[in-house]
């Protein structure tokens, strides 16, 4: 029997690793921190395909290195992290896991959301600092109402849906941005109002970013935007942080453009210990967290395997990245 082996770049879920070794032969790096470049490059070289997580770089040097490779299974919905054009020139597949991270991830922005709407861990780091000495005072940790408020949702695309179905329980107004606007009939299921960015900015209490990075999105929300954003509203992002320029945000903040700041992603992760962002009050900081739920990251797992099967068998798997990848390398 020919062998086929595949690499995994991480510690995952063990049904799916069971799946795995079941049938190919596995190399597995077992931990949870990333393994180094170099590791990687000594590694890939007789892989016809690995699991990847979006923390391993993927760009054309390290293709040249993967001289068999046949599929790149990333167990993300963000594909920032892969050079497509590199993998699909060399006939690599890649695919993704989309779908199975929405309702966790839409759950964590809504925890960022009301978080910083009302000030949690901030008011969580006075009491168990010992600060809280008057029992309940009329202007203690005053925050601001969610419910009936306007939220304005930047690419509605599975996770700011998610994010706005959530919403309607809030009574919340909401307005929504993308390239592309959704049918008359999917805007009134969800009760959304398509706007153009710029007065999204200027009309919403609560502005919660879901887009992918690309080129045309980096750096999307700069310091011309931020000043767009009403004093008292917020900002939410659990996408891609290198979508807003974060020094540009650092000056709003510093200067109390807007009145406080949610992140879950950040433009060089794991975040710095000198990052200014830390020292603001009313900023609500979590590490990359949006999928981060035992039975997401366990659904991430088994299909990230799934879709590395497909193709190691020669068939199309479920979350193909690059289609035109099947005129270069035709399955079967
Ligand atoms: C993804 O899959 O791209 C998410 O950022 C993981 O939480």
């Amino acid at each position: 029997m020919v062998r086929v082996l595949v690499v995994v770049t991480r510690r995952i879920a063990e049904s799916a690793l069971n799946t795995l070794l079941g049938r190919f032969e596995v190399r597995l790096y077992d931990s949870d921190e990333p393994p180094s470049r170099c590791w990687l490059e000594s590694n890939i070289g007789d892989a016809d395909g690995v699991v990847c997580t979006l923390s391993d770089r993927f760009d054309s040097e390290l293709f040249k290195k993967a001289e068999r490779l046949k599929v790149l299974s990333s167990m993300s919905v963000g594909l920032d992290h892969v050079d497509l054009d590199a993998a699909t020139m060399r006939g690599v597949y890649v695919t993704y896991t989309p779908d199975v991270l929405t309702d966790a991830t839409a759950d964590l922005t809504w925890a960022l959301l009301l978080g910083v709407a009302r000030r949690v861990s901030e008011a969580e780091r006075f009491l168990r600092g010992g600060l809280w000495r008057v029992a309940w005072a009329p202007n203690m940790f005053l925050g601001s109402d969610v419910y009936g408020k306007t939220l304005g949702i930047v690419g509605m695309g599975r996770i700011g849906y998610a994010v706005a179905k959530r919403a309607r329980g809030f009574d919340m107004q909401i307005l929504y941005y993308q390239r592309r606007r959704l049918s008359e009939d999917v805007e009134k299921v969800i009760g959304a109002r398509y706007v153009e960015l710029d007065e999204l900015l200027r009309r919403s209490d609560f502005v919660s970013i879901h887009l992918p990075l690309t080129e045309q999105t980096r750096g999307l929300i700069n310091e011309e935007r931020l000043r767009l954003m009403k004093p008292t509203a917020y900002l939410i992002n659990t996408s891609r942080g290198a979508v807003i320029d974060e020094a540009a945000l650092i000056k709003a903040l510093k200067d109390g453009w807007i009145r406080g700041v949610a992140l879950d992603v950040y433009s060089v992760e794991p975040l710095s210990k000198d990052n200014q962002l830390l020292r603001f009050e009313n900023v609500l900081l979590t590490p990359h967290i949006g999928s981060a739920t035992t039975e997401t990251r366990k659904r991430m797992a088994e299909l990230a395997v799934d879709n590395l099967t497909a193709v190691l068998i020669g068939r199309l798997p479920l979350h193909l990245a690059n289609p035109d990848v099947v005129r270069i390398r035709p399955l079967g």
